[in-house]
């Protein structure tokens, strides 16, 4: 089985691409920045190159969620993607449109690539933040959080 990670530098996306590789899977991991790509002693990648399996088993792509065909070469020839990559901020501009954009991109180019399963995080934040809601109500994808809520609170500026 092989398995593109994107964002793979991040939080969530390190262990993913640990577990892989603990497990003998192939994995791709994304990064944005090409210098860490080129310098493999970077220390904004080195938590993943000294991974055990990391010398044989882990491809660094350079690839950006906003754009499609550095997508598509991510996801090519996958079994799996796990799709990680966001950019974590409370700017609503620097982190609407790009989410919603490049989940997209990641979902029609594992379409498009015949990737068998796609696992993708989203946030608490997105669905939780409704005062309006029962607290012992459990949350799922029809929920949404009241962005005025977000707006009055300062969650979301
Ligand atoms: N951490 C948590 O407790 C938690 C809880 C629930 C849900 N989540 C969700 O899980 C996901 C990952 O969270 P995290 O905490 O692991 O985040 P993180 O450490 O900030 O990692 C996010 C990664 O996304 C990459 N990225 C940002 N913008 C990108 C873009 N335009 N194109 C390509 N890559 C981009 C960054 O790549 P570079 O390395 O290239 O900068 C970074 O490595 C997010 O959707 C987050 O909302 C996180």
């Amino acid at each position: 089985m092989t398995n593109s990670v994107t964002g793979a530098r991040g939080f969530i996306a390190s262990w993913i691409v640990k577990d892989l590789l603990e497990k003998d899977y192939v994995a791709r991991g994304t990064v944005r920045n090409p210098a860490i790509l080129i310098n493999p002693d970077d220390p904004k990648n080195s938590h993943l190159r000294q991974l055990d399996g990391a010398d044989t088993r882990l491809q660094l792509l350079k690839a950006d969620l906003t754009n499609f065909g550095s997508i598509q070469s991510a996801v090519s020839g996958r079994d799996g993607v796990f799709h990680l990559a966001s950019p974590v901020t409370d700017d609503p501009v620097q982190m609407v449109d790009p989410s919603i954009q490049g989940t997209l991109n990641v979902l029609n180019a594992a379409l498009q690539a015949g990737v068998r399963r796609v696992v993708m995080t989203s946030s608490i934040g997105a669905v939780a933040m409704d005062l309006h809601r029962d607290p012992n109500v459990v949350v799922d994808e029809s929920c949404w959080s009241n962005l005025d809520y977000c707006k009055e609170t300062k969650v979301l500026r």
